[in-house]
């Protein structure tokens, strides 16, 4: 039988099946294919989408916005600035009405349930574009972007240093969970996924045979891995004054030359983005002249260096994030 998720939301891979994350991920390549050729793939033409962000976005917004323009769409951007969501008018009162104007509706935000209420209450294929808990669009990417280098991710190991409960790092190994792909979060215990996660992955993993790892040891987690992955130490939405103790705990999780050299021969580096691996923006520059660090969750030599697929995997969402709005609302 074949694979059919028209009409649903994309809320947490937790809601998919292993088949389910294939088709989509085949999906996507059959999408970069046709753009790459320039064959024209406007199949939702007279459709439209809307965009809502809570938070900032470089990658998700443009995927989203030339994906939808790529397959034919009218696409709306709000944020929560220029609408009255949240200030002036209930989530589920905006939800009914975006539901009435538009064909689906991507969201990112805080919470989790607020993503849930709009897709309970537009009617409407609802995106989940990143909240505190879930990136399930960003794992499309990567996960494509760890095929095109090495085949099927079975078996192969993916180590994620950093913040390890955080919305990418979650997202990272229920999609590695679902797929058979080894995931191991490298982290000082405080910050290790929540153990209700870790029990509803490791129930998936039993028929998936992925095996879930957690260490504080950044030389284990290192070691034989074929994808070294990091993302920021301090989330959007979370206080400034994070800063200080996250560095503490996590500069010896930082992704540098070492660690890459305790991988796998083959090894990749990889980074959903942005990244502080230089003293080029506000927040890096701030941090040097407190801190004196000039890079912190990667250093600049393995983000500029031969192993990194940071940009290709940026690219990647535009293909996913295609194949995600062409099958749920086909
Ligand atoms: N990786 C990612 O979601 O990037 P943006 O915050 O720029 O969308
Ligand atoms: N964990 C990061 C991911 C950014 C794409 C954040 O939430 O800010």
């Amino acid at each position: 039988m074949g694979i059919n998720i028209r009409g649903r939301s994309f809320l947490t891979l937790l809601d998919f099946s292993k088949e389910e994350i294939e088709y989509l991920l085949e999906l996507s390549k059959e999408f970069k294919r046709m753009k790459y050729c320039g064959t024209d793939h406007s199949y939702l033409k007279g459709k439209n989408i809307v965009l809502l962000f809570e938070k900032t976005s470089t990658r998700t917004r443009c995927a989203f916005e030339v994906a939808g323009h790529d397959l034919g769409m009218g696409v709306t951007f709000l944020d929560s600035k220029s609408s009255q969501m949240g200030k002036k008018e209930s989530l589920a009162d905006t939800a009914k009405v975006l539901g009435r104007m538009f064909d689906g509706i991507e969201y990112r935000g805080y919470k989790q349930s607020v993503v849930e209420d709009l897709a309970k209450y537009s009617g409407v294929p609802v995106w989940n574009g990143l909240t505190d808990d879930f990136h399930p669009t960003q794992m499309l990417a990567d996960i494509l972007t760890v095929e095109e280098e090495f085949g099927k991710v079975q078996g192969r190991k993916l180590t994620f240093f950093g913040d390890a409960r955080n919305n990418v790092a979650n997202s990272l190994m229920v999609i590695c969970a679902k797929l058979g792909m080894n995931f191991c979060a490298c982290a000082p215990k405080e910050l290790w996924p929540k153990q209700e996660l870790i029990d509803k992955c490791q129930a998936v993993a039993k028929d998936s045979g992925a095996i879930l790892t957690f260490t504080e040891d950044p030389n284990e987690g290192a070691k034989g891995a074929d994808v070294l992955y990091t993302d920021i130490w301090v989330s959007m939405g979370e206080p400034e004054e994070l800063w200080a103790e996250r560095i503490r705990l996590l500069k010896p999780y930082q992704v540098d030359q070492e660690k890459m050299d305790l991988a796998k021969p083959e090894a990749i580096f990889m980074h959903c983005l942005p990244s502080f691996h230089d003293r080029e923006t506000d927040i890096g520059e701030e941090i040097y002249e407190k801190f004196g660090l000039s890079s912190m969750e990667v250093t600049d030599k393995v983000f500029l260096g031969p192993k990194a697929r940071q940009f290709r995997e940026a690219e990647n969402r535009m293909h996913t994030i295609k194949a995600v709005m062409y099958a749920t609302l086909k």
